[in-house]
């Protein structure tokens, strides 16, 4: 079972689009899948298809009350398994202040879904997809310390450089307490190869992060922005769109990664 946190503090970057469109097209590939979502806005919960005001279990009750994950997965109509989340996340910094290894309960959580999986006849999970709040807040901490790697989203814009030091910084801090931790690759997104910025601000990419650059670009697809609206991934809302097939591009260099 790899863990992959997907993460970036800044805002709007396609975290959550990547997230929801590798776990669909990890899926559609064989892969069995789990996509947790670790931001309080729910973007991913509902995005794939789940209401997320009305589940029984999310994130808040494994995080603040401890429940087992296990106990917590939704079957998406998307076709794999999710472990929503909603506002109820939200007071989680404010909650957990002063209490001792806040910052491991979702790494303990994650070791006890393993060692159910090993007890049970169930087939464990290849892949478990973290989607991250846009904040390094103690969430997107508890995602990183139970984390194999990193993938980054980024947009290829001027202030993106700008964050990428506070995230290398934040990383290379939590190998600390999880000596596993790194980036496992960064991903352009709402890539437009028309724009001469992009292709400047990609090109710094590949200069600073050389191997670490996933091949496949994300490009600005509409199909992309309107899925979510279905309660679908892209695979299964258009799937010979240009967002789609890119996904599933991406997808193939995630599971080459893995071997
Ligand atoms: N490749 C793309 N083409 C077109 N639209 C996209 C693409 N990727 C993301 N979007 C749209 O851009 C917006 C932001 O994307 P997304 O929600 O995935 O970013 P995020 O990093 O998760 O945001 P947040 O930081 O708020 O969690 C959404 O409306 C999404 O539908
Ligand atoms: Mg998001």
């Amino acid at each position: 079972m790899e863990i992959i946190a997907i993460a970036n503090q800044k805002g709007g970057v396609g975290k959550t689009t990547t997230a929801v469109n590798l776990a669909a097209s990890l899926a559609a590939k064989r892969k069995h899948v789990l996509l947790i979502d670790l931001d309080p806005q729910g973007n991913a919960t509902s995005g794939t298809g789940l209401d997320k005001n009305d589940l029984e279990l999310t994130m808040a009750d494994v995080l603040l009350d401890g429940v087992s994950l296990s106990d917590a997965i939704e079957r998406s109509p998307a076709g794999f398994d999710v472990i929503g989340a909603n506002k109820e996340l939200a007071g989680m910094d404010v909650t957990l202040m002063g209490h001792t290894n806040s910052h491991e309960l979702f790494k303990t959580a994650v070791a006890d879904l393993v060692s159910s999986q090993l007890k049970s006849s169930k087939d464990a999970y290849d892949y478990v997809i973290i989607d991250c709040a846009p904040s390094l807040n103690l969430l997107t901490i508890n995602a990183l310390v139970a984390t194999d790697g990193v993938i980054i989203p980024m947009q290829c814009e001027y202030y993106a450089l700008e964050g990428l030091a506070d995230l290398s910084q934040t990383i290379e801090r939590l190998t600390e307490l999880n000596p596993k931790l790194h980036i496992r690759g960064v991903v352009r997104t709402l890539y437009d190869a028309r724009n001469t910025l992009a292709r400047d601000v990609s090109a710094e990419l590949e200069a600073h992060f050389g191997d670490l650059m996933y091949k496949t670009l994300i490009p600005r697809n509409v199909r992309l922005a309107e899925a979510p609206a279905h309660g679908l991934p892209v695979i299964a809302y258009e799937r010979w769109s240009k967002g789609a097939r890119a996904y599933q591009k991406l997808a193939a260099e995630v599971i080459k990664q893995s071997r």
